[in-house]
């Protein structure tokens, strides 16, 4: 009953994130980068969908390899013709789907600062507008020219909750380089370069003769410029959180595929579907060069397929149902022992690696607990375990005499919205979280909203469970609660819609933590403080100031709904680590702050079922959701969807979502070699900067304090402080998560898709 009712009722769609433009493309690309107009197919040794079936089964293996050079692959997809009939079909019927991203009309013309500090302008609607006529002109040259534009459009808005990844892009094959990066500082103070990580672990668990030395140039385009400029395909809107996402991170390595692997630049996350060329050169700063061939993966079955036109009549499903199976090449990644690479053993296990409780070594450290929480939980079966959790661990480390607490938020891209609210809970019993939100009104709303309010009136709520579906969704005028903390007395009340800032939205609500199907939305969990647990009350469990927040700015989703009551609500700092290599204060909160997303699938449910309960609406804008097409059309395991709901501020005037506003992190931190395989060396730097006598932050309120910033171009010995034994077990702990590719299978209603 508990998955049904989270998926049913919730709206708990999955996230995910994207846009396009006038195929806005950043400046100075890396070398190879998909145009609208695409290069030829290769014929040298027969079509190039053909050597991609015989770098599979050329050999005559039985055993298929599902790992094939990227250009041959390359050359493949763009050997896919277009079908503009599909096309043009597919751009009018995503539209609808779009009037329900919160900031369409923002996006348009954001607030200054945000172009300023964080991303351009985009026109969502004329960019679609503009590839139909680039179609109907013949401007299109392949398939995936047309699938890339889209996915582009979308991916601009910089919105991790609104994304549509085509076919063409993500459902045939994916892209990777097999040299992870990590961005650090010699020692903490000089500015961070990029070095590849298995030079850094080298310095750590192997005796390498060489001295490690920074990746200066990337297909001999300056390595900063390189990175920042394929950084922008991400999917957070932060610059330095993007920049960071292109790294092996521990964290991220952590959650399996459902994490950025081993890094965008690697093909983790969305760098899994931006084509790196066929190879990449490295230029060390020591002049050393290196050229690696890059890889695709491939999803599906190639056997017997020669060129483009078998590739679509087989894998392309231009208006039916796809019946493909996926390739079956799944290593399994996710991380057996209960934390992965790089994390000592949990004091507290939570699921999944989704949570773990920890005490910082060391003994200078002795009074300071570490909950980390690199997800908010998607998985139905694992919500009553993640709470539980939190639950054990914080009264465990009061009792060990733990008096400060680390939040380590790396990699959380969130998950369940409600359990982002039960852990604040948790923490300080005694506050009430603020938390307001809208939705942009448009007539869909609406008309789902009237057939909803109207079923699920026929009843007191509760009373009869056949009208739980209606009564338990926000559509119902019953659900949620006015800012005022006062129930809304009908729909048209709870729609509005209130014009703010040039366009219409509903009225802002919150949550009503005391609602009878709060835990159906929770996913099945009591919230702490409410319903059957508002039993529990009292003060702070750590003082504000006891507390520190520490991300590595992609924190998105349930994770900015969280950091948001902490900082403002109850004021804990915050650190954020990494950042581009300046001496710049930085962001904490990098990723989307819209506070729910729902996939396509759950607004066209929503729709057809207002019809069912509203026959009278059948022939209006909700007829528009009937086409299956963009369902079809999207690519395998990256479910479409919108940003639903802005975020707002408690006692906000200016009526701008929290999307658009900036914020400086308390403290910046660069990561040192040593935090990029040792999570306590990073922990303890936390602390010192929190609480220790040596203020060391980079930007922020401690800025003053750093005086030299040179730039790191070569890595010094580390000394090894394990056993060679114990060593050579890290090392391959290590290497074996270079394998990790992101597939992800969450879903949550707070969530966005790496
Ligand atoms: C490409 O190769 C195929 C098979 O080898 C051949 O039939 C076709 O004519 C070639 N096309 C061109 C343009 O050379
Ligand atoms: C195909 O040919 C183009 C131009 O001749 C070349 O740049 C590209 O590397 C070739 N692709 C492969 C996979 O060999
Ligand atoms: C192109 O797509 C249309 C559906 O829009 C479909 O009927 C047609 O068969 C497709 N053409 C090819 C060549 O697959
Ligand atoms: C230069 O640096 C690279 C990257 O650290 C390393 O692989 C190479 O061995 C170095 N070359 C020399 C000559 O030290
Ligand atoms: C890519 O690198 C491989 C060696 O790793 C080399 O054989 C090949 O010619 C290179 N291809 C291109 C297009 O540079
Ligand atoms: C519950 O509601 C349904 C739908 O309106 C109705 O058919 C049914 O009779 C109701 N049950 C009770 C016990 O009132
Ligand atoms: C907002 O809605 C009202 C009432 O439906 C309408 O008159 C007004 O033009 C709308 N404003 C915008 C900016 O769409
Ligand atoms: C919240 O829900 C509870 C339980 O259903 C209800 O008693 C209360 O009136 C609701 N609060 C508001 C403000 O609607
Ligand atoms: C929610 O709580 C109610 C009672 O408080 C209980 O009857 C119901 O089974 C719970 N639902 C879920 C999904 O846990
Ligand atoms: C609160 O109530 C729950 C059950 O409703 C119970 O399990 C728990 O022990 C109570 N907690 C406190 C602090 O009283
Ligand atoms: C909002 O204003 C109230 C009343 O002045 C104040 O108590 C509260 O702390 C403010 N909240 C925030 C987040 O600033
Ligand atoms: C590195 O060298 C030292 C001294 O030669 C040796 O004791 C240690 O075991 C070596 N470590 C590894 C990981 O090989």
């Amino acid at each position: 009953m508990k998955p049904f009712a989270l998926l049913a009722f919730a709206g708990l769609g999955s996230l995910v994130q994207s846009t396009p433009v006038a195929p806005a493309q950043p400046r100075s690309l890396p070398r190879a980068r998909p145009h609208l107009h695409t290069r030829q197919t290769n014929n040298s040794s027969g079509p190039a969908c053909a050597q991609v079936s015989q770098a599979m089964y050329g050999d005559g293996t039985t055993v298929a390899n599902y790992v094939v050079p990227a250009g041959i692959a390359w050359d493949c997809i763009n050997s896919v013709p277009l079908n503009a009939t599909s096309a043009k079909l597919l751009l009018t019927s995503i539209k609808p789907y779009m009037e329900w991203q919160s900031t369409l009309t923002v996006l348009k013309d954001p607030p200054a600062e945000y172009v300023e500090k964080v991303q351009p302008a985009v026109d969502i609607m004329g960019g679609l507008d503009k590839l139909a006529s680039d179609i109907d002109a013949g401007k299109v040259a392949n398939e995936y020219a047309f699938g890339w534009a889209l996915y582009t459009l979308i991916q601009s808005a910089h919105d991790g909750h609104f994304s549509y990844v085509p076919d063409s892009v993500g459902g045939i094959f994916t892209w990777g380089r097999d040299v992870p990066l990590v961005s650090v500082s010699e020692d903490g103070e000089q500015l961070p370069s990029v070095f590849a990580f298995e030079d850094v672990l080298g310095l750590q668990y192997k005796n390498i003769s060489y001295t490690p030395s920074a990746v200066a140039k990337i297909d001999n385009v300056d390595a900063t410029e390189f990175l920042e400029t394929l950084s922008q395909f991400g999917g957070l809107q932060d610059r330095d959180a993007l920049y960071n996402n292109l790294f092996y991170e521990i964290a991220q390595v952590g959650l399996g595929e459902a994490g950025s692997g081993t890094g965008m630049f690697t093909g983790g996350g969305r760098g899994r579907f931006v084509y790196p060329g066929a190879n990449t050169t490295f230029t060390f700063a020591n002049g050393t060069t290196r050229t690696i061939q890059n890889f695709a993966r491939v999803r599906y079955n190639f056997r017997g397929l020669n060129t483009g036109e078998d590739v679509a009549k087989q894998w392309f499903t231009y208006g039916m149902a796809a019946s493909a199976e996926v390739a079956s090449d799944t290593v399994s990644t996710a991380t057996s022992k209960s934390s992965g690479p790089g994390y000592p053993e949990p004091v507290s296990i939570g699921p999944l690696n989704l949570i773990n409780g920890y005490y910082v070594e060391g003994n200078d450290y002795k009074d300071v607990a570490v909950l980390s929480v690199p997800n908010f939980v998607g998985n139905s079966y694992a919500q009553e375990a993640f709470q539980k959790t939190s639950q054990e661990f914080i009264p465990k480390a009061l009792v060990d005499g733990k008096t400060k607490l680390i939040i380590d938020l790396q990699a959380n891209g969130g998950g369940t919205i409600l359990q982002g609210y039960d852990l604040f809970k948790q923490l300080f019993p005694d506050l009430d979280p603020y938390g307001a939100s809208r939705y942009r009104a448009n007539e869909a709303i609406d008309l789902i909203g009237q057939s909803y309010s109207q079923r699920a009136s026929l009843a007191p709520r509760g009373s009869n469970s056949s009208l739980a579906s209606a009564q338990s969704s926000y559509f119902d005028y019953h659900t949620d609660m006015t800012v005022e903390g006062k129930p809304f007395t009908s729909w048209a009340e709870k729609y509005g819609p209130q014009e703010v800032n040039g366009d219409n939205y509903t009225t802002l609500e919150r949550w009503n933590l005391s609602d009878i199907y709060t835990n159906i939305s929770s996913g099945g969990i009591d919230v702490t403080g409410y319903g059957p647990l508002a039993n529990i009350t009292g003060p702070p469990k750590f003082k504000p100031e006891n507390i520190v927040i520490v991300t590595d700015g992609y924190c998105a989703s349930t994770c900015t709904i969280f950091t948001e009551f902490l900082t403002k609500q109850a004021g804990v700092k915050t650190i954020a680590m990494g950042g581009r290599s300046n001496k710049n204060a930085i962001q904490a909160v990098g990723g989307v702050k819209g506070v729910n997303n729902y996939a396509f699938g759950y607004i066209q449910s929503a729709a057809q079922t207002a019809i069912r309960w509203n026959p009278a609406v059948n022939e209006s804008v909700l007829a528009s959701y009937k086409d299956d097409l963009p369902l079809y059309r999207a690519s395998n395991g990256a479910s479409p969807g919108v940003n639903v709901r802005d975020g707002l501020p408690q006692n906000d005037t200016s009526g701008i979502a929290l999307q658009f506003v900036y914020e400086e992190a308390d403290c910046r931190l660069y990561y040192t070699p040593e935090m990029t395989v040792d999570i306590n060396s990073l922990w303890k730097a936390a602390a010192d900067a929190q609480w220790g006598s040596s203020g060391k932050c980079v930007g922020g309120n401690n800025s003053q304090k750093r005086s030299n910033h040179l730039v790191t171009t070569k890595l010094k010995p580390r000394r090894v402080q394990v056993s060679s034994a114990v060593a050579m077990e890290k090392l391959q702990s290590f290497e074996k998560s270079f394998q990790l590719k992101t597939e992800c299978h969450m879903t949550g209603d707070g969530f966005m898709h790496p």
